[in-house]
């Protein structure tokens, strides 16, 4: 079964159009990256999702059931992890995670007992105690993920929850998130961190301006643009280096100089290695380093949108 599937999501505010009939389907028991830019409108489908915020049209189903069919059931089934921090600073971490349980119904010694496994989940375990106020930010991260957790959901959703943290913190949430897809979880992880994407998620929508531009494994995403192969030789001396008899080689299309890097971007299919390097060496160059360029979300985004990822 899949866990999620949105056909045909449409929202505006007033004049702004946030998302664009969008269709995802997220599969039980994976990591699913939402990545893009800054105002892609990756929040909005979260809220959407997660019943904050009401759809103008199309349709979401999670576990089966209409938002509308079942939204209580389905609210038990999930965890959110908002992107703005969710927790009171004047309790602590316990008090924090223990509000959360007990918004599901949970008492007592099961409350108890799931309030220190989220926190041990988070790495929180001995603040406990501590008021949340007195937390670093990526503590404060943390704290926010255990609260999303806490009546552990078969569906978590995430949005951008290491954004400005320590890598100590990431590097802690990352595994836990990876700890979460072991024990069965599905989760949805939003961001616009591509290397976080390529390293977690098991597939990966690409938005931009609310549409979806793509959607796949990392390697079905950069095949989309396979046609090119880049070609990166570092040398000593730049100077001798011919652009035009580069451009020459069957296959070359085109050439990019930076520092001491000349970076030859070649049609796959065409078989120049020799030649290339056979020229290179011939002008006196003098390689001191040599590798294929692998591509990754950024050059498929850029290849897609003609615009960087970052800004
Ligand atoms: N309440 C609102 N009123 C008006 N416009 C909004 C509102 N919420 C979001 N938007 C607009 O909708 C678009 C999508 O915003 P959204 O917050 O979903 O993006 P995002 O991908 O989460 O961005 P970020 O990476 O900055 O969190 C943006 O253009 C934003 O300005
Ligand atoms: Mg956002």
């Amino acid at each position: 079964m899949n866990c999620v599937e949105l056909k045909g999501v449409y929202k505006s505010f007033k004049d702004k159009v946030a998302l664009k009939h969008i269709d995802i389907t997220v599969e039980q028991g994976e990591i699913f990256g939402l990545l893009g830019p800054n105002g892609a409108g990756k929040t909005t489908l979260i809220n959407i999702l997660g019943m904050v915020k009401r759809k103008d049209a199309g349709t979401v189903k999670v576990l089966g059931k209409t938002l509308e069919q079942a939204p209580m059931i389905i609210k038990r089934k999930m965890g959110v992890v908002p992107q703005e921090l969710a927790i009171f600073e004047e309790l602590t971490a316990y008090e924090n995670v223990r509000f959360f349980g007990s918004l599901y119904g949970f008492k007592g010694e099961v409350l108890k007992e799931k309030v220190y496994n989220a926190l041990k989940f988070v790495g929180l375990e001995e603040r406990a105690k501590d008021k949340a106020k007195h937390f670093s930010g990526g503590m404060k991260r943390r704290l926010n993920i255990a609260c999303g957790i806490v009546h552990e959901p078969e569906l978590v959703i995430m949005d951008e929850p290491t954004v400005g943290i320590d890598p100590q913190s990431r590097n802690y949430i990352l595994e836990a998130i990876k700890t979460l897809r072991r024990k069965g979880t599905t989760i949805i992880y939003t961001t616009h961190y591509m290397e976080e994407a390529e390293a977690l998620c098991d597939r990966i929508a690409i938005i931009d301006r609310g549409d979806v531009i793509a959607i796949g494994t990392k390697e079905t995403l950069a095949g989309m643009i396979e046609e090119c192969a880049v070609l990166q030789v570092a040398v000593r001396d730049m100077s001798k280096i011919s652009e035009e008899q580069l451009l020459r080689i069957k296959g070359v299309e085109r050439i990019h100089f930076e520092g001491n890097t000349v970076s030859i971007c070649s049609r796959r299919e065409v078989t120049n290695l020799d030649q290339i390097i056979a020229l290179l060496i011939q002008e006196g160059a003098e390689i001191t380093d040599i590798y294929m360029k692998e591509l990754n979300l950024e050059d498929v985004f850029l290849n897609l949108t003609g615009r960087a990822l970052r800004d």
